[in-house]
């Protein structure tokens, strides 16, 4: 089990957005912060370019693989192959609405399979024993589908993939619909119940359960954590990732940052090495940048920042004095930005 404090904030699995430029990056604004894949499916994963799907930073660390899948034997041999490449979790996806994954029969219609998660998870945690390191097995899921408004049933869905072996849950707090809404809607849509998660930390405290959904500012995060292990953050921490710095420094003491924010421009620079490295590899700017473009949101100058980084990264040539340009735009509005968490 990792140190209960490391589950504490994290950033959600996001498909297309948390790619392992995006990590990079939240990683520098929250160097506490756990870290989620894409969902990648377990046949992507044994049979595709996992060059491509599994390629890590160093500095990501501590790091989760999500998969996608329904089959024991796939998603063991896939969790197999994410330790290996030196993933610290893996995590099923139990939450995902898509038509393509009900095609599959994964993602949220596992909420009515909790048997066949148990299998899944039971086969995954036998195929990532005996590694130097401990990579414990984690799923993330909703509190049911369709009309399921049944506690017991979401608290026994739990209960039977816990004794498979899964010690940590991320509840995503609302119903998956998986008639009739997109994907889209089916985040903003079926309506949040934390108090479920809450009632499931009371109810389990040997479990960690992490809170997820909805979270939209640093109050709100702050006030999860006083009713479960932890808070993950999707949209909020893509679209305003100062937020996790603000949460990092408000929530973890001690270095990097004792206490003390940094101010968005030097966060910033510090990736400047790792872009200049992606850049020599061939790796376009526009695949990074894309990732930064929220980090002024609501800021002076924060749309210029944008508009400079959107139309001029995808230009060839581009490198970093485009992000140095962008920058100066927000710092021609000086201000003290350091303060005190
Ligand atoms: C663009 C996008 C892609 C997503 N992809 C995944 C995914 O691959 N796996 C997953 O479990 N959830 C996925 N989600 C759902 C998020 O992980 C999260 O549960 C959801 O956005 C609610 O959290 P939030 O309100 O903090 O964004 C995705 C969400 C978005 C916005």
């Amino acid at each position: 089990m990792p140190d209960p404090a490391s589950l504490r904030l994290s950033v959600a699995p996001m498909m297309d957005w948390t790619d392992s430029h995006c990590r990079v990056f939240h990683r520098l604004l929250a160097p506490h912060a756990r870290l989620y894949s894409e969902m990648v499916h377990a046949n992507a994963v044994i049979h595709g370019d996992r060059e491509r799907l599994l390629a890590m930073d160093p500095v990501e660390h501590p790091v989760a693989l999500q998969l996608g899948g329904s089959e024991p034997a796939l998603l063991a041999q896939a969790a197999r192959i994410g330790a290996e490449w030196g993933f610290d979790e893996i995590n099923l996806n139990c939450g995902c609405p898509s038509d393509r994954v009900q095609a599959g029969r994964f993602g949220a219609c596992l909420m009515r399979e909790p048997a066949l998660v148990a299998d899944s998870v039971a086969a995954m945690v036998a195929a990532c024993a005996g590694l130097e390191r401990p990579v414990p097995v984690t799923v993330k899921c909703r509190l049911g589908v369709d009309d399921d408004h049944d506690y017991d049933r979401f608290r026994a869905f739990i209960d039977t993939v816990a004794a498979a072996g899964c010690g940590i849950f991320v509840v995503h707090a609302r119903n998956a619909w998986l008639q009739g809404l997109s994907p889209k809607e089916n985040r903003e849509v079926p309506p949040l119940r934390y108090d479920w998660a809450y009632r499931l930390k009371r109810e389990r405290p040997d479990l960690r359960v992490l809170v997820n959904g909805g979270i939209a500012d640093a109050d709100e995060a702050t006030a999860h954590l006083a009713h479960t292990d932890g808070a993950m953050l999707g949209r909020a921490a893509y679209h305003t990732p100062y937020l996790l710095h603000r949460l990092d420094v408000a929530w973890f003491a001690g270095p990097p940052f004792n206490g003390v924010l940094k101010s968005r421009g030097e966060l910033l620079r510090a990736l400047r090495p790792y872009v200049e490295a992606q850049l020599e590899r061939g790796v376009y700017l526009k695949h990074i940048t894309r990732h930064l473009l929220g980090l002024f949101a609501g800021e002076r100058g924060g749309r210029a920042f944008r508009q400079v980084l959107s139309e001029g990264a995808h230009k060839p040539g581009a490198d970093w004095s485009l992000v140095e340009r962008a920058l100066a735009l927000t710092e021609s509005f000086a201000g003290p930005e350091r303060q005190r968490a």
